[in-house]
Parts: C-alpha cells; sequence; structure tokens
C-alpha cells in the first residue's frame, strides 16, 4: 500500500503521525545584542507545532563568523542555548518534534556582522553574488572572502560539532547541517566557490569532505539516527550552481548513505531563491528528489513550491517520505490541519518575513480562530 502524507513514519527514533513539515526558515527576530531567541520566537513555534509533527528551526549560526545576516539566532553561547530551551519545551508541550538547522554562511556576510569587522571566510577567496545584509538592514555588495587556511578547518568542523552539543543541551531532538543555498558547507562541495588545491578542494572527494567529515561530528553527539543533511543540488543562490551535479551529488549522497542518517532533505531545482524572491523556475531538471532517490536509503524529504495536492502526489508515488514547506507554513501556523481538512491558506506577507516583530510572525491566524 503506497504512504500519504497524513500516513505514520519513523524518523530515526521519532514516530512522527504526519508528513507535512516545517522548513528551515530565517526569520531575523532573535533579540539582540546576542542573536538570543526569546519568547515570541517560542510562541512562534509553538503555534506551528502539532502532535507527532516535525518543525525544522531556522538556520543558526555555530559561530560568530558563521553570521550572514542580522539578528539570526546562533547555538554559540550560554544565552542562546537558554533561549531555544524556551523554544524546544514550547514544541514538546504540544507534542511536537523539533530538529535545529545549523549554519555557517562563509561567504555570504559582511564584514559589519563579523567579530572586529573582519572579513568573511570562504573556500576560495571569490566572492558571492547579489547583495549582502549588512548589520544594519541595510543592503551592499558582496565583499571577497580571505581564503580559510587548511589548520583552520579543524575549527570550523569543531564549531559545527559544538552547536551540535549545545543543540542538544537545549532540548533539540536533532540537528539538520546547512549543506544548501549557497552557504559555507555548500561552497566547499561546488567548483565555482572552491578552487582550492588542499584535501579539501580539487576532485569531487575532496570538495565533499568537509561536508562529511561535520556530519560526522554532528552524529558524534546526536547518535546518526537524529541527524539529517539538506541539500539544494540545483540551487542558484548567492552566484552557486555546479556546471554537472550529477557526478558530485550522487557521491555525496551516497558516502551520506552510508552513515544511517535520520534523513536527507532535498530542495527542488525549480523553487531556488525562495528566500528572497517567489521564483518557481521552469528550465530546470525535474524533481532532485526523483533524481536522487535510489541514491538513498533512507527517509528522503522534499521542498520547493509544493502544494497541498503536489505534496500528496509526491509522497503517494514514492517520491519523497515527507513534504516540507516554507512560505505556507509561514502563512499558516495549522498548515498541517489545514492540508487534511482541504482548508484554504492565508496569504503570506513577504514584507514582513525578515526582521521585525510580531507582524507578520505571530499574528497570522488560524483556522479556528478565523471561523470564531
Ligand atoms: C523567509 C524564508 C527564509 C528561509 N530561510 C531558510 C533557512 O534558514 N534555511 C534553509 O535551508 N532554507 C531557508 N529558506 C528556504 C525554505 O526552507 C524553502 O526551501 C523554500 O522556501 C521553498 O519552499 P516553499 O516553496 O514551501 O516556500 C527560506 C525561505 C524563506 C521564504
Amino acid at each position: 500500500m503506497s504512504s500519504s502524507l497524513f500516513s505514520p513514519i519513523q524518523l530515526g527514533p521519532y514516530a512522527l503521525s504526519h508528513r507535512v513539515v516545517m522548513a528551515p526558515l530565517t526569520r531575523m527576530r532573535a533579540q539582540r545584542p546576542g542573536n538570543v531567541p526569546h519568547h515570541l520566537n517560542a510562541e512562534y513555534y509553538a503555534q506551528r507545532a502539532s502532535n507527532g509533527g516535525l518543525l525544522i528551526a531556522e538556520a543558526s549560526q555555530v559561530s560568530p563568523f558563521g553570521q550572514g545576516v542580522p539578528a539570526s539566532p546562533g547555538i554559540h553561547s550560554p544565552e542562546q542555548i537558554s533561549g531555544w530551551k524556551l523554544v524546544t519545551d514550547a514544541v514538546h508541550k504540544k507534542g511536537g518534534r523539533i530538529f535545529l538547522q545549523l549554519w555557517h554562511v562563509g561567504r555570504v556576510s559582511h564584514s559589519s556582522l563579523q567579530p572586529n569587522g573582519t572579513l568573511p571566510v570562504a573556500p576560495s577567496a571569490i566572492p558571492a553574488e547579489g547583495n549582502a545584509w549588512t548589520a544594519n538592514f541595510d543592503f551592499v555588495s558582496y565583499e571577497t572572502p580571505r581564503e580559510l587556511r587548511t589548520d583552520e578547518i579543524a575549527d570550523i568542523i569543531e564549531s559545527f560539532a559544538r552547536g551540535a552539543r549545545n543543540a542538544l543541551a537545549a532540548g533539540f531532538d536533532g540537528v539538520e547541517l546547512h549543506g544548501a543555498n549557497g552557504y559555507l558547507l555548500e561552497q566547499f562541495l561546488q567548483s565555482r566557490s572552491n578552487q582550492r588545491t588542499d584535501a579539501y578542494g580539487g576532485s569531487i572527494e575532496n570538495r565533499s569532505r568537509l561536508l562529511l567529515e561535520v556530519t560526522q561530528a554532528a552524529t558524534n553527539v546526536f547518535g546518526a539516527h537524529r541527524v539529517g543533511v539538506r541539500l539544494s543540488p540545483y540551487g542558484r543562490a548567492y552566484g552557486s550552481g555546479e556546471a554537472d551535479p550529477l557526478p558530485l551529488y550522487r557521491h555525496v549522497i551516497r558516502e551520506l548513505g552510508k552513515q544511517g542518517l535520520a534523513y536527507l532533505h532535498l530542495i527542488e531545482p525549480r523553487s531556488s531563491g525562495a528566500g528572497r524572491a517567489d521564483v518557481d523556475h521552469q528550465d530546470v531538471p525535474a524533481s532532485a528528489a526523483g533524481l536522487f532517490r535510489p541514491e538513498w536509503p533512507g527517509v528522503l524529504i522534499a521542498a520547493g513550491n509544493f502544494t497541498a495536492d503536489t505534496a500528496m502526489d509526491a509522497v503517494e508515488s514514492g517520491v519523497a517520505d515527507a513534504i516540507a514547506f516554507g512560505r505556507s507554513f509561514i502563512a499558516n501556523p495549522d498548515l498541517p490541519e489545514r492540508i487534511r481538512s482541504g482548508i484554504a491558506l492565508n496569504p503570506y506577507d513577504r514584507a514582513t518575513f525578515y526582521g521585525g516583530e510580531a507582524k507578520g510572525y505571530t499574528d497570522y491566524p488560524s483556522f479556528n480562530q478565523q471561523a470564531a
């Protein structure tokens, strides 16, 4: 019998009651100074939690050097651990599960966000494309990053390991490594951004090394069955994009497949850039989930421009095991229930995606509130 979006699924040690997952969503509403999660964030995640449902909390920098936008939460200080505890407690109270996405942005940053105003770091001294947020919420061109020395890479891996330890202390059920959307781990994967000549550059094996070592470091903390990895093989964020993604991503996914992870999370090619604009690319390969499914032995989550209908089809046809929703989950705190009951979705307001307070964050109504 085929599965449906509302049939239960086992994800690592967790028995989920449905397959409508909240995608990681940067909202730039941590408390400053310190980039600390607080009560407003706990309220937002609790609104979106459901009994047996999975939320993937927003990308959170594993070190001050890994920050790329103002007011993104971190997972490197004691205050941040306490702040995240408010969030995980609130979600668990509703019977939900919550993973944290661990983030290092690499070159997708600006010196105003870096400790002591230093340049952002990257595999090679090649700037990202597009506009950088500054610490004051302005936009400027990306700077040319500083190439990481080989002897600094162990620190990067350790910062992810510490992020995982802190996430465990904060009560998260697991972590997702951000290997997508043009950030540091993807910068290492792709030859456009990685022109290193050491053990972390050159061949596909070498370019994959950092992601695999970081994943191993996270599994050492949580156990492999509580660690997921997110990839965007056809993404184009910030000047990313591998000329021929197939051999690279086949290798990465096969190697990750040997680690026994909780899940692989793939972003569909059509949705590259959804964080900054509403795009639906047509000139792209068909489903990444469909393409790479044969390489992946475990749970596969797909994301990117899914509707209720296409999500149901994807799970019923076996292309994916679960579907992560981004923008619809921003605007619909009760998204799983709405999809299950065929209730129309609230439209989202892009103007309030990033920064600010409750408006556009915790004030989207549930269907029950609308009906009352
Ligand atoms: C406001 C916003 C913030 C996002 N932040 C993140 C993030 O922190 N980490 C990440 O991997 N993807 C992020 N994304 C991408 C989403 O997780 C998702 O892949 C994308 O929105 C496509 O899904 P959708 O069509 O259901 O919105 C973001 C997207 C949006 C719109």
